[in-house]
């Protein structure tokens, strides 16, 4: 069957001659809409498990700015909550969760195929986006890497380095590998569950993939993800995923390879002709200009912008930024964005 979706004809390995584009928290507190949703939930995870609003604010940056993927709004906290951890948020200092400090702790936690009931209302947003997205725009789902969405199981917030998680990792290594087995079970599991709903592509995020060195990037960055992959892949045939080991540097190159993934996420510390040289020859890349320019815009914005499309225009490529757009972003930069891009 031929593919129309520009951002599946990417994920196939097409050359197109544009690059189609969405934004990482393209649905966030840039958007005044969004702030108002958000207010009308109350907090962040009441919009999260309200299939009607997180519906709408998945579709906001749509209506908006045309992008050519939605992104289902959620977090990859609430697998973690699926799974016994609490959560909350706090005011302007991010997500807290109990804590994983032995293996008694993990004796607390649901098993793998126990996450359904509670994340029933994340299939439901999907199934409503499903229903109300434009024919042209491609659903994408997503988790939380294994590594990553541990790192802050461990130590109940986030932290610099991830110290806590790699001090479980080298003193009590049992512990350590039964959580991240635990979560890639679950993740498969979630994943499979929001296809099911109607997703087209997933992507799994890793935004502290950096943060592991050598054989530890090989055991915990990519197994994990690839065995995820696999499982995914067996159960779903040719669904496309999005793989975002954030800061993996050298580790770039070869990661579609060793993982399956259809498309790595590249973030703005590498250099896009390097990996236009290294990483795009195995396949689609998405990426990855400075979230900092959708801040001050301007001309500096628009010929880098310029530059990261002309850097990739020889293979797939869906433009993206390299990290998540910030809450200080002007929308009329994401407007102007769009037009350069877009020609
Ligand atoms: O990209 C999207 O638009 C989809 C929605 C999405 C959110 N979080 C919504 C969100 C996605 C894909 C995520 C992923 C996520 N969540 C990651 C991985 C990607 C990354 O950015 O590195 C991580 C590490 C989290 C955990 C998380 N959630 C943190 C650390 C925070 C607090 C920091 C912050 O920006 O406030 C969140 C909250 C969060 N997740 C918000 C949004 C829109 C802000 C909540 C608000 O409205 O106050």
């Amino acid at each position: 069957m031929r593919l129309t979706k520009t951002i599946l004809r990417a994920l196939a390995g097409e050359t197109l001659p544009r690059p189609p584009v969405w934004l990482m928290r393209q649905a966030g507190r840039y958007l005044p809409e969004y702030r108002a949703t958000r207010a009308q939930a109350g907090d962040f995870l009441k919009l999260c498990y309200t299939p009607d609003l997180a519906a709408e604010v998945t579709l906001q940056p749509i209506r908006r700015f045309g992008f050519d993927a939605a992104i289902l709004f959620a977090d990859i906290l609430l697998l973690p909550q699926a799974l016994g951890a609490d959560l909350w948020f706090e005011t302007g200092e991010g997500p807290r969760l109990s804590t994983i400090s032995g293996v008694q702790d993990m004796r607390r936690l649901k098993g793998a195929q126990d996450i359904h009931d509670h994340l029933a209302p994340i299939y439901e947003t999907v199934r409503i986006l499903k229903r109300e997205l434009p024919a042209e725009t491609t659903l994408i789902g997503f988790a939380g890497a294994p590594w990553t969405v541990a790192s802050y199981m461990i130590a109940g917030r986030g932290t610099p380095a991830q110290a806590p998680a790699h001090k479980l990792k080298d003193e009590d290594r049992a512990t350590f590998a039964a959580l991240i087995d635990l979560i890639a079970d679950a993740t498969v599991e979630y994943l499979s569950a929001q296809v099911m709903a109607g997703a087209e592509v997933v992507k799994l995020f890793d935004s502290w993939a950096g943060s592991l060195k050598g054989q530890d990037f090989a055991d915990f960055a990519l197994a994990p993800v690839a065995r995820i992959i696999a499982e995914l892949k067996a159960r779903h045939p040719g669904l496309p995923v999005i793989a975002f080991p954030r800061e993996a540097g050298a580790h770039y190159k070869g990661f579609a390879r060793a993982t399956g993934a259809d498309c790595v996420a590249l973030d703005n510390s590498v250099s896009a002709d390097w990996a236009a040289a290294e990483v795009q020859v195995d396949g689609c890349v998405q990426g990855n200009m400075d979230p900092k320019l959708m801040v001050t815009g301007g001309t500096a914005m628009e010929a880098e912008a310029r530059r990261i499309v002309q850097a990739f225009a020889r293979g797939p490529h869906i433009f993206n930024l390299g990290h998540g757009i910030t809450p200080d972003a002007d929308p009329e930069n994401v407007t102007r964005l769009m037009e350069v891009i877009r020609g």
